[in-house]
Order: structure tokens, then sequence, then C-alpha cells
């Protein structure tokens, strides 16, 4: 086992919600790609961050554009995300969208959207660190999908409230 393998094992134990990140290029095409390095960063001014890999093709768009949409799925829609994550194929062509009053894609029936302003590039090895403040957020009541090993599904019925 190399280091690489260990770290990429250690990662599958930590499993996590399923998001697409959204913006528009330089033409206002929607682009988007499916991420699960979201996190939260700061409360006080409202900051979250995801990375985007150096061989993504969209990355030229989101450090081109200004602001980006997180949308986080609902527990419904892990067609979503392989849609995004697959290539060579007409994303926002096959999926329900529609532009925010702020002019972001925001993807239809999710279960959250913070749309931000970038504030901040970082490069890390092989990604791009961006954070965004977050200036609006909708929120439903819908359930999110989560990811874990590569699969991706809903909260099990045996899921325990901390006390
Ligand atoms: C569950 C899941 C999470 C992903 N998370 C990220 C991520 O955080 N950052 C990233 O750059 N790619 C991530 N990817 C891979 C991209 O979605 C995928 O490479 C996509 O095709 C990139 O789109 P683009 O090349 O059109 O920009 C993820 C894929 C999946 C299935």
């Amino acid at each position: 086992m190399t280091q690489q393998d260990d770290f990429k094992k250690a990662l599958g134990n930590y499993p996590t919600g399923v998001t697409v990140v959204t913006t528009f290029d330089k033409e206002n095409n929607p682009v988007g790609l499916t991420v699960n390095s979201f996190a939260s960063v700061s409360l006080d001014p409202l900051l979250i961050l995801w990375s985007i890999d150096k061989r993504a093709k969209s990355l030229s768009d989101f450090t081109y554009s200004k602001k980006f949409a997180v949308n986080i799925l609902a527990s419904d829609q892990d067609k979503l995300c392989f849609l995004f994550s697959s290539k060579e194929i007409d994303r926002f062509g096959q999926c329900e969208w529609k532009r925010s009053d702020d002019d972001l894609p925001i993807l239809e029936n999710v279960a959250s959207v913070l749309e931000c302003e970038k504030v901040q590039e970082i490069e890390a090895g092989d990604h791009i660190i961006l954070i965004g403040q977050v200036y609006k957020v909708v929120n439903t009541d819908k359930a999110p999908l989560l990811y874990h090993k590569r699969n991706v599904g809903r909260i099990p019925k045996t899921f325990y409230q901390i006390i």
C-alpha cells in the first residue's frame, strides 16, 4: 500500500454530501461540475470553500467568473451527481435549471442553494481552492444526497441524534 492508497482509504472513511457548483462562462453558457470537497469555513463573514482539479475543463470558467452557486443535491438527485461528473455530455440540456435573480445557473429541486461571491483562490497541489462569501441562501426541507466510497444514497434509518 502506498501512502496515496492509505490517504484514499482514510478519506473513504469520511462520507460527505454532494453538490453541483455552477457559474456562467464568458459566452454566457451555464457550466457546472459535481463537487464533494465543499466545506463550511466561517460564520462571520459567511464563507465556504471547495476545490477544483487543475485538469477540470471548467477550471478557467471558475477562475474567470467572480461568483458561483453551490447546489446541495437532494436524496433523489443521484442522476444529477452522475450527469455533472460525466464527460462529453450536454449537462444543462439534461436537467431542469433556471437563471437566478443574480444571474447564476440554479438547479431545480435541490435541498439548498448558496450563491457566493468568489473572494479568494488558493493554489494547493493539483487543485485550486476557491473561497466564496455567501450572499444568498435558499433552503428546503428535502433530505440530502450522501456520498461514501463511490456510492451515493440517503441517510440510513439508524442515524442517531447527538445528545
Ligand atoms: C461524488 C463526486 C465528487 C467530486 N468532487 C470533485 C471536487 O470536489 N472537485 C473536482 O474538481 N472534481 C470533483 N469531482 C469530479 C468532477 O465532477 C468531474 O471530473 C467533472 O467531469 C469535471 O467537469 P469538467 O471537466 O467539465 O470541469 C467529483 C466527482 C464525483 C462523482
